[in-house]
């Protein structure tokens, strides 16, 4: 186990939503940290130390790297842009990561997956970390090639690698789809912080939720890493459906890819399908 008052970890991404929210959680769990992004990060704390690096930039990231314990990866294009924009961030960006860590010795990745690689399942059934992908964007496949290099790195070079499928991260759930996806701040810290320490992790996929039983995913391989998050959905769901209700059933909004499927408007996007073909099997 690591001695969080000594631990030093590198974060990807975080100018970014998720890196400074976690960079607080990790601070407070006693970590010193070094932040990489190509944006400017300017309100540093002493624990913190900011890098403006490409992470496309192999060697500088691998230098940057020296020393740390494990790097939490979160740097990626996170809109459904051009293919040519995943290729550079998502695939090119993952690959070079994760060869700069291993070329540095850092063995413990923590990698920011998403809901998005599994987004064009059915939102009905509960789906575990051994659901097929199905992704619903150029953005869930991107996701999906991290997941894959994660694996290849763990089991080629006993890499440890946590690959957190986030759902969304916020203070609570903005609209009925996320009561089935959301995590808070302090139980994503939770799960990172188990990626960092955890002594028996190889290669384990994982939901980023809070508590949201019997919704959409069932989080047993997180739960059997030790996760116990702090936060339900539960309690928000009347305020929820209050601005969000049930859609008329057969109504054009019932029938969209977006209310059907796990992975809301980037199910929508350039659609040009069958919505009968995203229903589960049985139904059709
Ligand atoms: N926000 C969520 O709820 C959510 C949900 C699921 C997954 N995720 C994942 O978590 C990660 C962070 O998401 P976010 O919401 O903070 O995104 P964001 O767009 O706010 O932040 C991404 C950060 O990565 C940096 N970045 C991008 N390309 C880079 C490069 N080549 N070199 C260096 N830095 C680069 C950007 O400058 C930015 O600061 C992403 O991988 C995203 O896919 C987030």
């Amino acid at each position: 186990m690591l001695e969080a008052s000594h631990g030093l970890i590198a974060i990807t991404g975080a100018a970014g939503l998720v890196g400074t929210g976690l960079r607080r959680q990790l601070r407070e769990q006693g970590y010193r940290l070094v932040l990489l992004d190509r944006k400017p990060i300017t309100d540093c704390t002493p624990e913190e130390q900011a890098v403006l690096v490409d992470i496309t930039d192999q060697a500088a990231v691998t230098a940057h790297l020296a020393g740390c314990d494990a790097v939490v990866h979160l740097a990626s294009c996170t809109t459904d842009a051009p293919w040519a924009e995943h290729v550079r961030l998502s695939i090119e960006g993952s690959i070079s990561l994760f060869e700069a860590a291993r070329a540095a010795g850092v063995m413990r990745v923590i990698y920011a997956s998403s809901h998005h690689v599994v987004g064009y399942h059915p939102r009905s059934l509960v789906l575990d970390e051994h659901a097929v992908l199905k992704p619903d964007s150029r953005y869930g496949v991107g996701k999906a090639f991290g997941e894959s290099i994660g694996a290849m790195m763990a089991y080629k070079y006993d890499m440890r690698v946590l690959a957190i499928r986030i759902g969304n991260v916020n203070t609570k759930p903005i609209d009925r789809r996320r009561l089935g996806n959301w995590i808070s701040w302090r139980d994503l810290g939770q799960l990172v912080s188990l990626g960092i320490t955890h002594p028996s992790l190889r290669f384990e996929v994982v939901y980023g939720i809070s508590d949201a039983t019997g919704r959409d995913y069932d989080n047993q391989a997180a739960y059997a890493l030790g996760y116990r998050p702090q936060d339900q959905s539960e309690p928000f769901e009347a305020e929820v459906l209050a601005l969000d209700p049930v859609p008329v059933q057969d109504s054009p909004q019932a029938r969209a890819p977006s209310e059907i499927t796990k992975g809301g408007v980037f199910s929508d996007n350039e659609f040009t399908g069958s919505s009968e073909r995203l229903l589960p099997r049985s139904s059709h």
